[in-house]
């Protein structure tokens, strides 16, 4: 089954919407298989954004995404990495659909709430840098059979 990485970024975390951003994800249907909340350091923001390196945000970006605790999350589920990316809306909140995530509660590109994995290949990358392959879990619901 597809896999993906979720963070809430900072921002997410000091406003209270770690409760909010998980439930849509849950409510949707998709399946929580590894979640932990951490300060990431620059070494470790900077591996994270590494396709960013050269762009004029980055160092906003790194001081940004360190600031102050994220939560990770690993998602499971058919199509969730795109899922999640729809759920997310546009990178720009002011350009979100109203209804998504960033959309509804955000205004600044630099401050934009959630980051999700944008391929199968990043999430593999990015799931292999937050967490250690035990603490992704194996499990199975009951009510698979009426979403999965
Ligand atoms: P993310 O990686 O955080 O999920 O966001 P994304 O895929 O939607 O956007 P991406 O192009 O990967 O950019 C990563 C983050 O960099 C910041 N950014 N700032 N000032 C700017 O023009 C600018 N462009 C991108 C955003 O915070 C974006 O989430
Ligand atoms: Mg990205």
């Amino acid at each position: 089954m597809q896999k993906t990485f979720v963070m809430i970024k900072p921002d997410g975390v000091e406003r209270g919407l770690v409760g909010p951003i998980i439930s849509r994800i849950e409510a949707k249907g998709f399946k929580l298989v590894g979640l932990k909340m951490l300060r990431m350091s620059e070494e470790m923001a900077g591996r994270h954004y590494a396709e960013h390196r050269d762009k004029p945000f980055f160092q906003e970006l790194i001081d940004f995404i360190t600031a102050s605790p994220v939560v990770a999350m690993a998602w499971e589920g058919d199509g969730v990495v795109e899922g999640v990316r729809r759920l997310m809306g546009s990178t720009n909140p002011l350009e979100a659909e109203p209804g998504t995530i960033r959309g509804d509660y955000g205004i600044y590109i630099s401050k934009n709430v959630i980051h999700g994995s944008d391929s199968p290949t990043s999430a593999e990358r990015e799931l292999q840098l937050f967490f250690r392959p035990e603490e992704i879990l194996n499990y199975s619901r009951s009510l698979d059979q009426w979403l999965f």
